[in-house]
């Protein structure tokens, strides 16, 4: 298990302060125990990847693009609500929890295959691979 910063710094604990002559920096730092296999609109890449945050979550700070442009502006922030935060598994379905029933509602009120998840909704302890902005 590492722990790594935005910036590339490594310690040990999450939000370290760390003091450098007369100004204090508040770093917030990533547990890395996983990686997630992302394909976002034919460009593939692996993020590293924290198990103690959602998909969602791990996906944003790593820079990949969850939303479509006009999304961006009407997703609901993480809360489940509005099924924008979709993603397709492709491998390693057996590494998410299961569907939570506000999820498997909305999912199958969309006509969802079994392999779509909100990404908001799921948390990962192992290798995953996934498309962002799937079509139903
Ligand atoms: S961000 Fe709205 S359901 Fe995930």
């Amino acid at each position: 298990m590492a722990f790594v910063a935005s910036s590339g710094f490594l310690g040990s604990k999450r939000g370290v302060n760390v003091k450098r002559s007369t100004c204090s920096l508040r770093m917030t730092l990533t547990r890395v125990d996983t990686n997630v296999t992302v394909n976002d609109s034919g460009n593939v890449k692996s993020i590293p990847a924290d198990s103690d945050v959602d998909l969602r979550r791990n996906l944003l700070e790593n820079g990949v693009d969850v939303y479509t442009l006009g999304q961006k502006l009407m997703n609901c922030g993480g809360n489940g609500a509005c099924g924008l935060c979709r993603v397709k598994v492709t491998a390693g379905l057996e590494n998410m929890n299961e569907r939570t029933p506000k999820e498997d509602f909305l999912l199958n009120k969309m006509g969802a295959d079994s392999n779509i998840r909100l990404a908001c909704r799921t948390m990962i302890d192992g290798p995953v691979s996934i498309e962002t902005k799937p079509k139903i």
